[in-house]
């Protein structure tokens, strides 16, 4: 039987350009349009600056475009590249397949065991500054914590050093960039000259790790101690500690000459932003849902499993990665519709995460749903993407939340002491900050 030819079928029904261009000049968030695109079953879409976007909300879908269809279906490359250049979260093609190869071994499931202490130290400090506060009875920036801790675990897993408040600043300026990137596909790549600053000052600090790995490398094979360099240059522990994720790409430029400093950089930023930015909002939004639901938060108080559980319903209602853009370079079908080359595919997990097909009552805040008594239909759960893509941090992400947030529950209440922020639909979905709340020790 000949399969469907895409010079003779349907094209998905797009919605009218009129109804574009008054959202347009409205201002609303793109999410407000995809809303207004779905036809739940069906393959719609819209057409915006000549460019056709078809929205991919359906499970079925969605397993079709990032699971099998993850090497037809292509991500355009150019949205955050000013920030991430050539790291594996950008590039495409053989590079990215063995840059991917070279930092999966790091982050499996025994790779991250690797990371252990250093998760554990980077939530000891933030529990330490809650004590602190509790005893003072003021308020923290809970977000504002949670971000300070997923830049600290991941900067010590990068460098194998705890971080400063001094380069905290410089890191955390990243999200000034990300907030400065096109949020959505099509948009323009150029930066304003303070994001230029910040992006100067990045690159000035991951510039000056690299050196000093590379300086301890060559002072240690120097004195014959041998290749294990993060080896007593880590929390101080000097034993657990294997190399650092720089000292894997040091060692990866000793032997393949695509490794060059500025791909190192590159890699080093990717994982950065890739590694904070989600952990952080994750975290933020667990607590604005577990403000409004106290009864979960006494529930999840010392049981990791509940913990868990909180964390995957967090990530079903808000999943920073809320949308997935691909792109199909050649001429598709998909679900026996025409998808000509050239046009954008919106994957979005967000919409996916609350179609009542799969998720009954989808924007109640049920932990009780996970773990799932049957298995979801693939395509139906994506909060770490799916697919050839997928996230390389996974395990990491999922082991330093449970890490915190089961720390900090099970010491301490806490109780906003403002309204939580609203959804910002950007590069991640995030609630509008800070996130202040009065946190105190159980009795
Ligand atoms: C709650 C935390 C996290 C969430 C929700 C999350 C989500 C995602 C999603 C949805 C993607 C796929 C993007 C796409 O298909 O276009 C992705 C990719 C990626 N994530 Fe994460 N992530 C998290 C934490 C992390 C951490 C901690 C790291 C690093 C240690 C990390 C590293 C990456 C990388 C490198 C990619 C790109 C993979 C590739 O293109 O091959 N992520 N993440």
């Amino acid at each position: 039987m000949r399969s469907h030819s895409v010079t003779d079928g349907l094209l998905p029904d797009f919605l009218d350009d009129s109804v574009v261009a008054a959202w347009s000049a409205s201002g609303a968030p793109l999410v407000d349009l995809l809303r207004r695109a779905r036809v739940p079953g069906r393959l719609t879409g819209f057409r915006r600056g000549g460019r056709a976007a078809v929205l991919i909300t359906e499970p079925r879908h969605v397993h079709q475009v990032l699971g099998v269809g993850g090497d037809r279906f292509v991500k355009r490359s150019h949205r955050a590249r000013p920030l991430i250049g050539d790291g594996v979260m950008t590039v495409t093609g053989e590079a990215w397949k063995s840059q991917r190869r070279l930092l999966q071994a790091m982050f499996t499931g025994r790779g991250i065991q690797r990371w252990e202490h250093h998760i554990v130290a980077a939530a000891d400090r933030v529990v330490g500054r809650w004590a602190e506060s509790a005893r003072r009875g003021e308020p923290r920036d809970i977000a504002e914590d949670a971000q300070f801790f997923t830049v600290d675990t991941i900067w010590r897993s990068l460098t194998g050093h705890p971080l400063d408040q001094e380069t905290y600043v410089d890191l955390s300026a990243v999200q000034d960039i990300v907030a400065a990137l096109p949020a959505d596909v099509g948009g323009s790549a150029a930066l304003p000259p303070e994001v230029e600053t910040a992006l100067a000052a990045l690159d000035e600090r991951t510039h000056r790790a690299i050196a000093e790995a590379r300086g301890r490398r060559d002072s240690t094979a120097g004195d014959g101690t041998g290749d294990d360099t993060s080896t007593g240059t880590g929390t101080g522990t000097g034993t657990g500690t294997g190399p650092s994720v720089l000292d894997r790409l040091l060692d990866a430029a000793g032997t393949d000459p695509a490794y060059t400093d500025r791909l190192i950089r590159d890699e080093l930023v990717t994982l950065l932003v890739a590694g904070y930015e989600s952990s952080a909002r994750t975290l933020a939004w667990a607590f604005v849902l577990l403000d409004r639901h106290p009864e979960v938060m006494e529930r999840a108080a010392g049981d990791a499993r509940a913990v868990e559980a909180v964390l995957a319903e967090t990530l079903r209602l808000y999943p920073t990665g809320w949308l997935l853009p691909r792109h199909a370079p050649a001429d598709e079908t998909l679900d026996g519709l025409r998808i000509p080359a050239g046009t954008d595919l919106l994957v979005c997990p967000y919409l996916t995460h609350r179609d009542p097909e799969v998720w009954p009552d989808p924007e109640a805040f049920v932990p009780e749903r996970f773990p799932a008594r049957t298995p979801l239909p693939p395509g139906a759960y994506l909060p770490f993407g799916i697919g050839p893509r997928a996230c390389l941090g996974t395990r990491f992400a999922m082991r330093e939340m449970e890490a915190l947030l089961g720390a900090l529950l099970s010491r301490f209440t806490v109780e906003t002491t403002g309204p939580a922020g609203e959804p910002v639909f950007g590069i991640n979905l995030r609630p509008a900050g800070p996130l202040y709340a009065r946190v105190r020790e159980r009795t």
